[in-house]
């Protein structure tokens, strides 16, 4: 178990902390086959990244060599387990700087976090006459939570607007904050625009007038570090699949303070203290918030992803990616007849654009036959489309495996898709 809980990092850093960037890419297996007898050229890291060995083969080792349920067992593999589970809720402490391990809570993911903050906080703190701020570049899933509380509940939503660039319109939001504002959901970094909101100045602004502030760090978590004291969020939540971990297994931080007061969500084993039919007594955090067995060997494998991403740095991981992306942005710009969607100056690198005349899916579906996966449609920010007016785009995100050429790679791909609609024209 030591073993497989003790990541194998294959990822070389030279003494300078320059990163060799073509032994990462060799890193992830998956980036050697080959789709349609062309090599995979995969641009879809913010739908889900792929994975490292080192990932891949510490949940090999878990359930080869020493898996067992956690939190339960007396006898050593169930005891190997939990450690190896629990030494990951270190780590995440460590990666988001969490002021407590009791901080961190372990989610299926960052919809699960959103909904359990809506359920618990939400569900105890709003009433008809309070307001939900939500930016208009929120995905779905830190929408429809609000939704489907506000219809019991009663409360208002309210939307904090976008400018053309896709950068949050921080006088609206000024505007609308007030004393009937008892919480701000806010994306760190947008799903689709790319842009990189400033949080701790969300916070702020947010904590002036008495709201907390729930984070939707999805798509920050991967490119950037993530200081939650510094950006002082009330919440914030995140995927393992989008750093490079598994699917399945996710984190809720909350501060103490508020986790403390908030009831529990899900009922069942592990998050109690004591049963009789007549009074439940509940466990302290976090396992409070984490009812049934969980993700086991995802959490471990978790713990993997995070010691990889930790041990290339996200000094050298911002920087490549801001080459990539500036490269992407030189490129694609250069493309008669292409409009790229979000323009912010703080950006992530996730670039979405449209094209005169080709509908996005209609792109993908060409580019797919190259070997080139993006993401086209929606991307479950309709508000975004309807703010564009486009029924969809396409998206390249990137990872820290992509390089020049898988860019390259995709401006061929749409010089195809303009030729081929050429023709058809
Ligand atoms: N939220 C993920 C995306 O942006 C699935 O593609």
């Amino acid at each position: 178990m030591a073993d497989a809980a003790q990541t194998i990092n294959t990822a070389k850093t030279t003494a300078e902390n320059s990163v060799d960037w073509p032994r990462v890419r060799a890193d992830f297996p998956i980036l050697g086959e080959q789709v349609y007898g062309k090599p995979l050229t995969f641009l879809d890291s913010g739908a889900s990244a792929q994975k490292p060995q080192a990932v891949i083969d510490t949940i090999e080792a878990v359930y080869a060599h020493c898996y067992a349920n956690i939190h339960r067992g007396i006898y050593k593999f169930s005891q190997e387990a939990t450690e190896a589970y629990e030494a990951t809720r270190g780590k995440v402490q460590r990666f988001i700087n969490a002021a407590s391990e009791k901080e961190c809570l372990f989610v299926r993911g960052a919809t699960e976090g959103i909904n359990l903050v809506a359920q618990t906080w939400g569900r105890e703190n709003l009433r008809a006459g309070d307001v939900v701020l939500l930016s208009q570049m929120e995905h779905h899933s830190n929408i429809v939570p609000w939704q489907l509380l506000r219809d019991q509940l009663g409360f208002t939503i309210k939307m904090i607007p976008i400018l053309d660039d896709g950068s949050l319109d921080m006088d609206a939001y000024a505007a609308l904050l007030g004393p009937e504002v008892k919480l701000v959901g806010m994306v760190h970094v947008s799903n689709t625009l790319g842009t990189i909101v400033n949080i701790k100045k969300i916070s702020q602004m947010a904590h002036d007038a008495g709201a907390v502030v729930m984070v939707d760090g999805c798509q920050a978590a991967p490119h950037m570090a993530v200081d939650v004291q510094d950006l002082d969020a009330d919440f914030y939540t995140f995927s393992a699949h989008k750093i490079y971990g598994p699917t399945g297994i996710g984190v809720l931080y909350g501060k103490e303070t508020l986790l403390d007061k908030m009831p529990p969500w899900q009922g069942g084993g592990d998050m109690i203290e004591t049963v009789t039919f007549e009074k439940t007594t509940y466990n302290i955090l976090p396992q409070k918030f984490e009812a049934g067995t969980p993700n086991i060997a995802g959490g471990i494998g978790f713990g993997a992803a995070l010691d990889y991403v930790a041990n290339i740095g996200f000094a050298a991981i911002e920087t490549r990616e801001k080459q990539l992306l500036a490269y992407a942005t030189e490129k694609l710009n250069a493309i008669d007849g292409l409009r790229l969607i979000g323009t912010a100056p703080h950006k992530a690198a996730i670039c979405s654009f449209v094209m005169d005349g080709i509908h996005p899916h209609d792109a993908g579906t060409i580019l797919d036959r190259e070997g080139i996966c993006v993401r086209t449609g929606h991307h479950c920010t309709q508000p975004v489309m309807d703010r564009y007016d486009v029924p969809a785009t396409v998206r390249a995100s990137f990872g820290l495996y992509n390089n020049e050429e898988d860019i390259d790679r995709l401006v061929d791909g749409l010089a195809k898709v303009q030729r081929i609609f050429a023709l058809d024209a």
